[in-house]
């Protein structure tokens, strides 16, 4: 298998981005190269640090001008960019770069409840709003439209009416961690 080199994006806490770093630490073929972040007070530039991967922080007017982050890229020989809790809309350069090089993860069973502004509790609140009785995980291509890109996975979990907020993001939590790496690992060793 050709050597892989992941630069993952996040904005947020980052437990997604740490069993990442984690199942790819010793990979022969895979290596997480960097960690970009918009949030300089970002909990996953820690969690980035216990593994030794490089942090990089940046703002709108960098994330804009995409000699920054293409440059960043560049000196990491990144080919493939993960998402992993990232908030903002990718920009056409970067797709336009790494045309299905960019995957995402979803805290819900898409197409329905995507969208902008459809992040993290966001997402929960509205499927439990909806009286839906099950949920899910979807990890996808990224495109120029939030949440849009080709399907490559996904996985249900069951609703209960006894579930909450709190309890359905933790289901959901725990079936991005047992799925997010191996489908990340599975979907580069078929190239
Ligand atoms: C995850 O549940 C991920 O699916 C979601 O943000 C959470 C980040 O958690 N992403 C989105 O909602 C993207 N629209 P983490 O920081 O603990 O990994």
């Amino acid at each position: 298998m050709k050597q892989q080199n992941l630069a993952i994006f996040a904005s947020g806490n980052g437990t997604n981005a740490e069993e990442i770093f984690k199942y790819f630490k010793d990979h022969h073929s895979i290596s997480v190269k960097g960690l970009l972040t918009n949030n300089p007070k970002a909990q996953v530039l820690n969690r980035a640090a216990r593994y030794d991967v490089p942090g990089f922080t940046f703002n709108r007017e960098d994330f804009r001008s995409k000699h920054h982050i293409l440059e960043v890229l560049h000196q990491w020989n990144i080919n493939t960019i993960i998402l992993a809790g990232f908030l903002w809309l990718i920009p056409e350069y970067l797709i336009h770069r790494f045309q299905d090089r960019i995957l995402n993860i979803h805290p819900a069973l898409l197409p329905k409840f995507g969208g902008k502004g459809m992040y993290g509790k966001h997402v929960h609140q509205a499927v439990l709003d909806s009286g839906q009785e099950e949920s899910g995980i979807t990890i996808h291509l990224v495109n120029d439209q939030y949440d849009r890109g080709r399907i490559i996975f996904q996985e249900r979990c069951p609703i209960d009416s006894q579930d909450t907020l709190d309890t359905l993001a933790e289901k959901i939590h725990k079936l991005e961690h047992v799925h997010y790496p191996r489908v990340i690992e599975q979907w580069l060793s078929m190239e």
